[in-house]
């Protein structure tokens, strides 16, 4: 018999920097429970009262009361599954309702609603851009995206982070005629830093590109009305495809399509990650409409979210934290951490202060950096916010991230 050869080695290395962080004695940072959930902004984790402050839960929409009576009523009236695909058994009346309650938020003709936001960005990606054409990234790029492009046989063409004239240049070299679809975030959720879109779509456009913009983490508070950075930007209507998440601020799962495209419903009959899977619970369906819905008036929350995320980022840098933004530009805060090791250290000393951020590492993470990524949530109340700076000092001292 042929000796086996073990698909797992090349996962080696990875077990070995695994292996030789836990080995620092620090407690796993990628095996965290939340034993309770109390509200968007608390959990009671490894049996302490934490503050959560890596959630993406911008809006806070988990524990509204209005949401969660239409997920229990949805649960009784239509079960707990559709045990189906939208294209046959699975697209219920809530369904139709969350569709209709974007296309409303979005103020566009077309919504498709997807069971996540990875399979929107898998699924519209792969479907439209085919063979020939050619898909122009940001190399910082979500992964969905990346996985979009490798699902589909356009050629990739990616440009420098947030790099107007890197975008430009690429898209004059490739054939006028050719298909060509330039795919950006409203914001980057790694550093939380937003895109220009504004000079980005117009290059994109004199050079006869559309354009798809995943707005995940701008939902709910960046635009006049909630839509994204392209309404914040006043370029909303010259955007082909956005591309959302219920996973964020609408505070449930599942991941969603708008668009003005006149052909647009025909991806319903020809996009794999939308045909060939099931759709999302009545329940979650009914607590993203209702969400959704509550979303369109929601200035006030969006007017305490922004002040939250200026007094962390003010408070983070006057204590001395190195971060991903010079200014706050959306609901993420990235405090950059020197290595790895030095990240895992500070975010087991915050937790241990009842505070709870996201570790990011690379490959997830821009040019190689381990960040400690703070979401805000509209829930945060100011007092919250000054216990959360007073944990950071504490544990920053600590972990001798800061003097
Ligand atoms: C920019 C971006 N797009 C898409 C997604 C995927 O969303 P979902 O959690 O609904 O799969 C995420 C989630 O992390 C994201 O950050």
């Amino acid at each position: 018999m042929e000796k086996m050869t073990d698909l797992f080695s090349k996962f080696d290395p990875l077990i070995q920097q695994r292996e030789d962080l836990l080995a620092t004695g620090v407690t796993d940072p990628f095996s965290l429970v939340m034993e309770k959930v109390i509200s968007p902004t608390v959990a009671i984790c490894n049996g302490r009262e934490t503050i959560l402050l890596g959630t993406y839960n911008y809006m806070g929409m988990t524990f509204d009361d209005d949401v969660i009576a239409a997920g229990k009523e949805a649960l009784d009236r239509f079960g707990s599954g559709t045990t189906g695909s939208r294209v046959l058994n699975g697209t219920y009346q809530g369904h139709r309702e969350c569709e209709d309650a974007l296309k409303e938020f979005y103020a566009m003709d077309h919504a498709m609603v997807f069971s996540t936001g990875y399979q929107a960005n898998l699924g519209i990606i792969s479907t439209i851009a085919g063979k020939g054409d050619y898909v122009i990234l940001d190399i910082d790029s979500h992964a969905s995206i990346y996985d979009g492009c490798a699902m589909g046989n356009a050629e990739i063409v990616a440009f420098r982070h947030n790099d107007v004239e890197a975008l430009e240049k690429r898209l004059k070299r490739l054939p006028p005629e050719a298909g060509k679809l330039v795919v950006l975030e409203g914001v980057y959720s790694m550093l939380g830093d937003i895109a220009p879109l504004k000079e980005m779509i117009r290059v994109s456009k004199e050079n006869g590109a559309m354009v798809l913009v995943d707005e995940a983490h701008s939902m709910g508070f960046i635009g006049e009305h909630g839509r994204g950075v392209a309404e914040a930007q006043g370029v909303i209507d010259d955007v082909d495809f956005i591309i959302g998440t219920f996973s964020k601020s609408v505070g449930t799962v599942g991941g969603f399509c708008v668009s003005n495209h006149p052909k647009f419903e025909i991806l319903r009959l020809v996009c794999r990650p939308y045909v060939f899977t099931a759709s999302l619970p009545p329940s979650v369906v009914a607590t993203a409409a209702t969400s959704i819905r509550k979303l369109m008036h929601g200035s006030n929350k969006r007017a305490h979210l922004w002040e939250n995320s200026k007094t962390l980022h003010k408070g983070l840098r006057d204590l001395g934290f190195t971060l991903g933004t010079e200014e706050p530009q959306s609901a993420i805060i990235a405090v950059i951490m020197p290595d790895l090791e030095r990240g895992a250290m500070m975010w087991e000393a915050l937790l241990e202060e009842g505070l709870y951020v996201n570790l990011a590492r690379p490959p997830a993470t821009p040019a190689g950096m381990t960040l400690l990524r703070c979401s805000l949530c509209a829930e945060h109340s100011s007092e919250q916010v000054t216990e959360i700076l007073a944990r950071f000092e504490r544990a920053g001292k600590r972990a001798r991230i800061i003097g």
